[in-house]
């Protein structure tokens, strides 16, 4: 059977270039890069390599690049990490930070967490197509406000938020911004000078690299807390033994990512936009996020009176790989946040579907998903007491 991935919003495949580069820093360059011998020194090269090239995808200098264990670390450390160094000045300066109601559980835990530790966060709105509202936004910094994390684009419906404004605001008004850009990067451009920000999540495994690995940038002058304590690596703010092989990959992904960019966006909008006009001719379904300010690869759609469960497993025994939420949350069966928050009903919010396409889909792909999927449609509907036309 023709098997069809179109879930890159979860992870991606290593990209062969990056295994290659990877494999000889399990044996023939395993030395600590700590280490002060030429075994040590090798993978040390290695590492400030990659440093390099995280640093040139986000037009950031090499030193503003702490390598972490991958997205959720790098948000917990970035938002935690600026929230520790205010935890005395409660009632000043220092207490308070702005969220959006669609980040990503690794944002959105944190931000509950700090409520427990008696820190203030404001959770805005957004919009239908999920874009906070940058006069929210402004409403809502006091001179307590010390921090703002808000997605650069969304992991569900891919909606782009307004980047460049949020960080002009925080800057006028001196607060932090952190971004989680875990799935912006390398389908946008993205640069932390032009957009002010201070603090930005990477993840290798959403970019053609490897699991388990990833990067926080943190510009130079701003300081945050260190979560793990230790020998005193990543200037202190990270410590642990470098994963070499890991942040080897991780470079090379970005390397590839940037070199790639335009090419690659441009052959993923050509899909994602064939695959919106082809599923939306399916009577009832509707498009998720925004029509244009959306990444390159994310097509999330809802259909009436369909369950979107069973709508992915009928997929997958058609050897095709979606998602209804998040992969993270996709196994709760609760109604996704980020759907609700856009102002879907539950029903609605159940009946959504999302693909996310990669370098490797074809128009051929898109055409055989496009082909199969209004028959499934079909079939759920009639088993459905919801659809009664
Ligand atoms: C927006 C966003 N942030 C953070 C993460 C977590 O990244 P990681 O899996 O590397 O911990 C994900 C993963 O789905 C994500 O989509």
């Amino acid at each position: 059977m023709k098997r069809i991935y179109m879930d890159h919003g979860a992870s991606t495949p290593v990209d062969k270039e990056v295994i290659d580069e990877m494999i000889p820093y399990f044996d023939k360059y395993f030395g600590n890069p700590s280490s002060i011998h030429s075994f040590g020194r090798e993978a040390f090269d290695a590492v400030e390599e990659s440093r390099s090239k995280v640093a040139d995808i986000l037009n950031a200098d090499a030193d503003e690049i702490i390598f972490t264990s991958g997205g959720t670390e790098s948000d917990n450390l970035g938002i935690k990490g600026a929230a520790y160094l205010n935890k005395d000045k409660i009632g000043g300066k220092g207490y308070h930070i702005i969220t959006s109601s669609i980040e990503h559980p690794a944002v959105l835990a944190t931000c509950r967490h700090l409520e427990k530790q008696g820190f203030n966060v404001k959770y805005l709105p957004v919009d239908k197509y999920g874009i906070i509202r940058i006069k929210d936004l402004e409403e809502a910094i006091s001179k307590d406000t010390f921090l703002i994390t808000i997605m650069y684009a969304n992991n569900e419906i891919g909606t782009i938020e307004p980047i460049n404004e949020i960080g002009r605001i925080a800057r006028k008004h001196d607060v932090l911004f952190h971004t989680d850009a875990v799935q912006a990067i390398c389908k946008t451009p993205i640069d932390v000078g032009e957009s002010n920000v201070d603090l930005l999540s990477v993840s290798a495994h959403k970019i053609y690299g490897p699991k388990g690995v990833g990067a926080l940038y943190i510009r130079n002058g701003v300081k945050i807390y260190p979560l793990a304590h230790g020998g005193g690596h990543e200037k202190g703010l990270r410590s642990s033994t470098y994963n070499t092989p890991g942040i080897v990959g991780l470079g090379k992904a970005c390397e590839l990512g940037k070199t790639r960019l335009k090419e690659d966006m441009a052959h993923l909008k050509n899909l994602r936009d064939k695959l919106i006009k082809d599923i939306l001719k399916i009577e009832e379904s509707y498009l998720n996020g925004h029509p244009e300010k959306r990444l390159v690869n994310n097509a999330h759609f809802r259909f009436t009176a369909i369950e979107g469960e069973s709508l992915n497993m009928m997929l997958d025994e058609k050897g095709i790989a979606s998602a209804t939420g998040s992969a993270c949350s996709s196994k709760k069966l609760q109604a996704s946040h980020v759907l609700m928050a856009i102002g879907l009903k539950p029903e609605e919010a159940h009946g959504s579907l999302r693909l996310t396409l990669g370098r490797k889909n074809t128009e051929e792909d898109v055409s055989y998903v496009a082909s199969v999927l209004p028959d499934i449609v079909e079939r759920l509907r009639k088993m459905s007491p919801l659809w009664n036309r």
